[in-house]
């Protein structure tokens, strides 16, 4: 998408995306903070959104949310006031294809329904590794492209409108796994019915 089209689509999104995607998504985001959570430290959550994962993470990590839409920013910061959520340490208005934090900052990146929303996924992956230290870990939730079946076909169907929706709904696992300097760990089927997939790439 372009960065306009995101700020627009997602000004859109923003009243009701807690109630619509957000909540057939929730388990998907319970499961991947799980995985973040065994390992205490330094996160970035990259496009945190409304900050629907924020309520997940224990005691003993330090997140940084970042998101490019100041409208689904404005929710992720009532949230962390109104559930006085301690393990967020900041909530920043930044683009992700150009992170401003110093190289290997973080030991691991949440990145949970945005690959497929931002433009230049490429781009933003190896900004991704940039700011992960060498043995780090970046967890993904997100859909990614079947290549057979009734669902292929919807996707194939609706990649065209991408723009207006505000995402790729024919985003490959190839555009991920295949990014230099890392490594696939673990991938997983996630609800609803499969839709999702959990990642878990380690910095090399
Ligand atoms: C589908 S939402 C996912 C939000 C959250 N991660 C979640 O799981 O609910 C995608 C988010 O990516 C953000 N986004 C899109 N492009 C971005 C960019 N270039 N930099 C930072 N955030 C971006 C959007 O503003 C939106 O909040």
């Amino acid at each position: 998408m372009r960065p306009e089209n995101v700020e627009t689509a997602y000004r859109r999104w923003a009243p009701i995306y807690d109630r619509t995607f957000g909540a057939v998504t929730q388990t998907a985001r319970r499961r991947a903070v799980a995985v973040l959570n065994e390992r205490p430290g330094r996160v970035l959550e990259v496009g945190c959104g409304t900050g629907l994962a924020l309520p997940f993470y224990a005691e003993g990590q330090r997140v940084t949310g970042i998101d490019f839409s100041a409208d689904m920013l404005v929710k992720a910061k009532a949230r962390v006031a109104n559930h006085r959520l301690g393990a967020v340490e900041a909530l920043l208005r930044m683009d992700a294809r150009q992170l401003d934090f110093a190289d290997a900052s973080f030991d691991q990146v949440a990145a949970m329904h945005v690959l497929s929303v931002v433009p230049e996924p490429s781009r933003v992956l190896s900004e991704i590794v940039r700011v992960l230290r060498p043995g780090g870990r970046l967890v993904v939730s997100n859909h990614f492209r079947r290549e057979r079946g009734a669902q292929a076909l919807a996707e194939r169907l609706l990649a065209p409108f991408s723009e207006t929706v505000g995402w790729h709904s024919d985003f490959a696992f190839e555009a991920v796994a295949e990014t230099p300097g890392l490594v696939v760990e673990r991938r997983q089927r996630m609800p609803p019915l499969g839709a999702m997939t959990l990642a878990v790439l380690k910095r090399a």
